[in-house]
């Protein structure tokens, strides 16, 4: 049995006062240890995120992680840094990164990397766009994006890794895939991974996200090969990430 994980992407959102309410709301509605949760924070926030999730079952995340480790790299936050915060997560390839700040695979792949060096745990997010979907390119992308980074890391870095599918059209959209049609992709990406290494197929999380709510968790978390999810608006309310956590 693999163990799910819920982990929440707060994007560029909230204030200091705001993301101290948000995480300790998360802290103390938390009653269970049945999955694995997370938040992903802004980087300015996470020194006091980092002290309030202290010796909690609430882990803390980042939301990009940069592609080296250190120097002349303007603007960029290392995985030594976040390491220095007790970062257990790294959001890599999120498609806003991708679309709006020029991440490429390659890019992703060199900042999975980076994440690994510090013992931080990538969540690799891939998935297609609406115009890639209704080309029928959905698992070829998934495979450029998936393949960038195992030709870098080999495979069995994915021992250590959660892979996020999120298709793009459903982010933020209020279209949330169907439960087949996400089923589809994970069992997909799970057989991908399968024949490289079926251990690591039978054991990596994969987690969906995309308009992910209360209302639809429990569809999409009952599929065979969907982990968890990873949230975005949902999770900015404690109480429907909660609700989206207890819906495992
Ligand atoms: P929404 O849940 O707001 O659609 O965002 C999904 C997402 O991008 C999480 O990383």
């Amino acid at each position: 049995m693999r163990r799910s994980l819920v982990v929440g992407n707060w994007k560029m959102n909230g204030t200091l006062a705001s993301s101290e309410l948000l995480a300790k709301g998360i802290i103390s509605g938390l009653d269970s240890n049945k999955a694995d949760i997370a938040i992903c924070v802004p980087y300015v926030y996470l020194p006091s995120v980092s002290e309030l999730v202290k010796g909690t079952a609430l882990a803390l995340g980042s939301q990009n992680i940069a592609d080296k480790s250190s120097g002349a790299f303007t603007g960029e936050i290392s995985a030594s840094m976040l390491k220095e915060f007790n970062c257990k997560y790294a959001l890599v390839g999120h498609s806003e990164r991708r679309s709006f700040y020029g991440d490429t695979n390659e890019s992703v792949a060199a900042r999975f990397s980076q994440a690994l060096e510090q013992n931080i745990t990538p969540i690799l997010c891939v998935g297609e766009t609406l115009e890639q979907r209704e080309q029928d390119q959905t698992f070829e992308v998934i495979n450029e994006q998936l393949d960038a980074v195992i030709n870098l890391v080999g495979i069995t870095a994915f021992n250590s890794a959660v892979i996020a599918y999120e298709p793009v059209w459903a982010i933020g959209t209020g279209k949330t895939a169907s439960d087949e049609q996400a089923q589809e992709v994970h069992f997909y990406i799970r057989q991908y991974i399968a024949a490289k290494d079926q251990a690591i197929a039978d054991k990596i999380q994969i987690l969906y996200g995309g308009s992910a709510k209360p209302e639809n968790a429990k569809g999409l978390f009952a599929m065979p090969d969907i982990d968890g999810g990873l949230i975005g608006g949902a999770s900015l309310d404690a109480e429907s990430f909660l609700k989206i956590f207890n819906s495992i």
